[in-house]
């Protein structure tokens, strides 16, 4: 294999065999490919495209890069669920135990946040004690134990994955949806799933800026999966504002222990059911998704969601006491309000721009290896539809010294919200489904 025929031959339009597309991953991730012709490879794809059996020779290459798991051994169904990333989005962290308290297995590796959208492994590591760099035999023993074990990635899981995926961030290349998907699903299929759930995000603080866009890589994540042998459906939700009111790392583990315990904002909880709701019915637990969400309210208004996850957090090395009493968790020295300079009626919040200066007062990373400061982050006050008057709070700025100075940060906030004279609607949460 020649490394430039196979990137000219996608320049021109044309498409690679198997045989072709196997070769150069394994030669990138072996260090025969330089890094050079790899970032030529993925532009080109950007551009062409990927047909189907492309798509699919790359996501198993990078599949069997690495180790897949076999969890066969550990009775009952696996299901996981995946988003494509958001802002305030934390609804792994209740689907997971809800799904898990119902009798769905839930092996989950999740990821860090990066760029404006926040990520599960930061969230979790918010709490005092908790463990995600569990060894394998570890995830095993706590998935078996307790139906579910959160963890991050690890070195032997989709290696190319973790490289190609360095290389597109740097490059350029991450908005191919061929490119997206291989990516998402080599991971999620590592895992030793039986069915995974999508959320495929759609709006401004989404990757997916319109909705073709969404069903497209929606359509692609679920005909990998099913061209994989497993039971695959994608939701499509919306993520023009940003989903509740905390988004920050301990702020959002306190807004899901709140829906845990039957509170919480109405938007995330719409949300967690169906999704949750989805899972249980591809595990088979469930007959209908009417089923699925009455099963989840019932595990939540019970007290058995918040139990599990509770038994979940300490078999991973929680503190309980952290989850007994949040104000344990990290929390900033000073909040400051960004107040409305004018009365009205909250028109539109542009989400990645709220994502970006949470990520300015230190919630997120630019890069890989920034670190995070759990404690910091916004809560959101003022929602899309609310009545505002002049000089309430739209948000609080949870923050401490040594980020971008608080009031830089909040004239961002300010740019972020449009407020108009006529009361909106927002628009629905689930705007479309692929099972
Ligand atoms: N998430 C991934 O895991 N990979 C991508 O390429 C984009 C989002």
């Amino acid at each position: 294999m020649r490394a430039q025929e196979l990137i000219q031959r996608k320049r021109d339009g044309g498409a690679l065999h198997a045989s072709d597309i196997r070769a150069l991953v394994a030669g990138y991730t072996s260090g025969s490919v330089p890094d050079y012709q790899m970032a030529a490879f993925c532009m080109a794809v950007f551009f062409r495209g990927m047909n189907g059996e492309e798509t699919v020779a790359l996501t198993e290459t990078m599949l069997l890069s690495g180790d897949v798991l076999d969890l066969s051994d550990i009775p009952g169904p696996k299901v996981d669920k995946h988003s494509t990333g958001g802002v305030g989005d934390k609804v792994s962290l209740t689907l997971a135990p809800i799904a898990a308290a119902c009798g769905v297995k839930v092996p989950m590796i999740s990821g860090r946040g990066l760029g404006h959208t926040g990520g599960t492994l930061d969230k979790l590591e918010s709490i005092p004690g908790f463990r995600i760099g569990l060894s394998v035999e570890e995830f095993r023993k706590v998935l078996s134990a307790t139906g579910c074990a959160l963890i991050g990635q690890t070195d032997r899981l989709a290696p190319a994955d973790r490289k190609l995926y360095a290389l597109r961030d740097v490059t350029a290349t991450v908005e191919s949806i061929p490119l997206i998907a291989a990516s998402i699903m080599s991971k999620k299929l590592a895992e030793g799933i039986d069915g995974l759930v999508l959320d495929v995000k759609v709006g401004s603080g989404a990757f997916m800026k319109t909705r073709a866009a969404a069903e497209a890589l929606a359509g692609t994540l679920c005909g990998i999966g099913r061209g994989f042998g497993k039971r695959v459906s994608a939701l499509l939700t919306a993520m023009d504002e940003p989903l509740g009111r905390a988004v920050g790392n301990a702020l959002e583990v306190k807004e899901a222990l709140e829906l845990l315990r039957g509170g919480g904002p109405e938007d995330l909880r719409e949300v967690n059911d169906v999704l949750t709701a989805e899972m249980l019915v591809l595990a088979g637990v469930a007959s209908t998704r009417q089923d699925g969400l009455r099963r989840v309210r019932d595990a939540v208004a019970s007290g058995r969601a918040m139990e599990k996850f509770v038994e979940i957090a300490v078999a991973q090395g929680a503190d309980v006491r952290a989850l007994e009493d949040p104000a344990r968790l990290p929390s900033a020295p000073s909040v400051a309000e960004v107040a409305a300079p004018r009365g009205g009626y909250v028109e539109a919040i542009d989400a990645q721009a709220i994502g970006l200066a949470a990520m300015a007062l230190g919630a997120g990373r630019a890069r890989v290896e920034d670190r995070v400061d759990p404690a910091v982050g916004i809560l959101v006050q003022k929602k899309v539809g609310d009545a505002v008057d002049r000089g309430e709070a739209l948000c609080l700025l949870h923050h401490r010294e040594g980020g971008e100075p608080v009031g830089r940060v909040a004239q961002r906030v300010l740019a972020a919200y449009r407020i108009g004279e006529e009361r909106v609607t927002p628009g629905p949460l689930v705007i479309g489904e692929i099972s």
